[in-house]
Order: structure tokens, then C-alpha cells, then sequence
């Protein structure tokens, strides 16, 4: 029974409402081929081989559990995200245009042997998302020339040997007025609770839960729209990671998940617009936006971030 982990038996409760009861004479749920009153049945307890876990995962939710060589591919990946983001701060300077923050991210991720996963991604036609104050997220890097007291996302994902990271941070340019400064230590503070929520058991939702709670209570608002997501094969993989839901409902987080959380927090209201250009999202009311975004895997104890950096 020692070997029994507290999420497995969870996982359990929620297999066999989906999967109806198991007979005694039934094959054993663990893969083992045994009967099952020959197998856990007698041992008292249903544990998953991560064969199994990876089948039903996938079968179930279509999302693609990692493997140890898998993560170490996110984690080179995620090293490069991050140097590239150290580098964009290196040179933020009022006066920039934002389209001097693409050739900077652009460059470097070719350099590295990498390719940047935004451009032409369904018809996206810069190397990064740059988004200004009242933008969202999903800015195009362009004329836009940054002022001083700006707070200015670069959202960075570079596929390195077919493997992608997804990380972002906000950064003031000049000198931040109180409003800003206050945003972006909240938005802050609701990656790093909605990060503290993941572990194998917990829920999809105990995420977004987290995260809503407290900016709310701040008296800022969450973006509906975008979400969190699975990452590593692909840009965006199932499943979805809203940053608002319900504790205790959603996908039972298992070991071998890794994906984004990303929250964007208003300091108004939670509405949204698109621009003309079809991509940049702005906050409706105008008010200040800020968002990170780190790259995180579900570990046997807890969460490790594939993108970390201090929160
Ligand atoms: N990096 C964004 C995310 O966090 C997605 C950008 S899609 C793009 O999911 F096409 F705008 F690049
Ligand atoms: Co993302
Ligand atoms: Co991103």
C-alpha cells in the first residue's frame, strides 16, 4: 500500500466512473495481463504503468504525456527562450520600435539553430508578440515606437530540435508609473500561485482558480480569450489552461504533462478587442495589460518550470 500515491487513487476514482466498475475476472487495469482479482485487486490498490497512463491520456484528452528525453528537449529549448529574453531587456530603450525587438529575437534564434515557432504561424507574420500597455497579447512587431513609462510583453517560443518552449515576461521601459508597477507585480504574483497549484492530482482547474481569485481580489480582471496550453510537440497542444475556473474541476494533472500558464491581467475591465490586423488583442476599456507565461511539467512531487525564472 506504501507505493500507493494519493493521485493515483484519485485518478482511480475517476477511471472507474468513465470506465465502469471492474469485474473480478477482468483483465487488470494496470497492464499487468493478470486477472484482475489476481493482480490489484488482491494487492489492495490500482496502480497505472506509465504505458497505460500515456494511452488513456491521449485516448481520453488527446493530450501527449513527455518523456524523460522529451523534457530534456523542452528544457534546451526553454534555456535558449530565456537568453533570448535576456538579451530583448538588454536592449529595451525608449525611442525603440517594436520592430527592432523582432530583428534582435529573430537573429538570435537563427544563430542558435532554432526557429521561431510565431512566424508564419497560421498566417502570423513576425518572429515574436510584442504588446504595448493596453495590448493583450498577439502584437505585431512594427512602427510602434515605445515610450517612456511603458510596460512591454515579448512572448518568445523557439523550436529547438523539434522541441518548443513558450515563455514571457512584461518589461518596463523608462520609469514605470504606480499603476503599472502595481499590475505587473500582481499579474507577477498570479503565475507564481497558479504555478504553486500544479502537482500530480490537483486539477486543470485549481489553476485558474488560483489565479482569478486573487487578481480579483485585487480588483483587476482576467482574460477570457486566451488561455494556457500544451506545449513541447507542438505550439499549442491540448489541453487548455484557462487562468479563472472552479477548484476541483477539470483534467487530474498526472506526472510527464508540460504547459503553459499565461495569465493576462487587466487592470480594468475584462473585455477584449481585436485590431484591424487580426491579431493584436487590446483591452476594450484601454486600460493597462500585463501578462508572463512560463513553460511548467508535471513532476511525480510537484512542478518543475522547463522556462524558469524568478517570480
Ligand atoms: N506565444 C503565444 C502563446 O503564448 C502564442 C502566439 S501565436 C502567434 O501561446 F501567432 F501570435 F505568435
Ligand atoms: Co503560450
Ligand atoms: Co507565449
Amino acid at each position: 500500500m506504501d507505493t500507493l500515491k494519493e493521485w493515483q487513487r484519485e485518478l482511480w476514482k475517476e477511471f472507474n466512473r468513465f470506465y465502469g466498475k471492474i469485474g473480478r475476472n477482468d483483465p487488470c487495469p494496470c497492464g499487468s495481463g493478470l486477472k484482475y482479482k489476481k493482480c490489484c485487486l488482491k494487492k489492495g490498490y490500482i496502480s497505472i504503468s506509465k504505458e497505460k497512463l500515456k494511452e488513456i491520456y491521449f485516448k481520453r484528452y488527446g493530450i501527449r504525456l513527455k518523456e524523460e528525453k522529451d523534457i530534456e528537449g523542452i528544457k534546451k529549448a526553454g534555456e535558449l527562450a530565456l537568453k533570448i529574453l535576456d538579451t530583448v531587456e538588454s536592449k529595451l530603450r525608449v525611442g525603440m520600435k517594436t520592430e527592432e525587438i523582432d530583428k534582435i529575437v529573430h537573429e538570435l534564434t537563427v544563430k542558435n539553430g532554432a526557429i521561431a515557432a510565431p512566424l508564419n504561424y497560421r498566417g502570423f507574420p513576425k518572429s515574436v508578440c510584442v504588446s504595448v500597455n493596453e495590448e493583450i497579447c498577439h502584437g505585431i512587431p512594427g512602427k510602434r515606437v515605445i515610450q517612456d513609462g511603458d510596460i512591454v510583453n515579448v512572448d518568445v517560443t523557439p523550436i529547438l530540435n523539434g522541441y518548443y518552449a513558450d515563455v514571457s515576461k512584461t518589461f518596463f521601459v523608462g520609469t514605470p508609473t504606480d499603476e503599472a508597477k502595481r499590475l505587473v507585480a500582481i499579474t507577477k504574483e498570479c503565475l507564481k500561485r497558479g504555478i504553486s497549484m500544479v502537482k500530480p492530482g490537483n486539477r486543470i482547474g485549481d489553476i485558474g482558480w488560483a489565479i482569478s481569485k486573487y487578481a480579483e481580489e485585487q480588483g483587476c480582471s482576467v482574460v477570457r480569450e486566451f488561455v494556457g496550453h500544451g506545449v513541447g510537440f507542438d505550439f499549442h497542444e491540448p489541453p487548455q489552461i484557462p487562468h479563472y475556473g472552479r477548484r476541483g474541476e477539470g483534467i487530474i494533472l498526472v506526472p510527464g504533462m508540460v504547459f503553459t500558464i499565461e495569465p493576462m491581467i487587466n487592470l480594468g475591465r475584462k473585455e477584449i478587442r481585436i485590431l484591424d490586423d487580426g491579431w493584436t488583442a487590446v483591452t476594450a476599456d484601454g486600460s493597462l495589460s500585463a501578462q508572463f507565461e512560463q513553460t511548467i511539467l508535471v513532476t511525480e512531487d510537484g512542478h518543475e518550470s522547463l522556462t524558469p525564472y524568478e517570480l
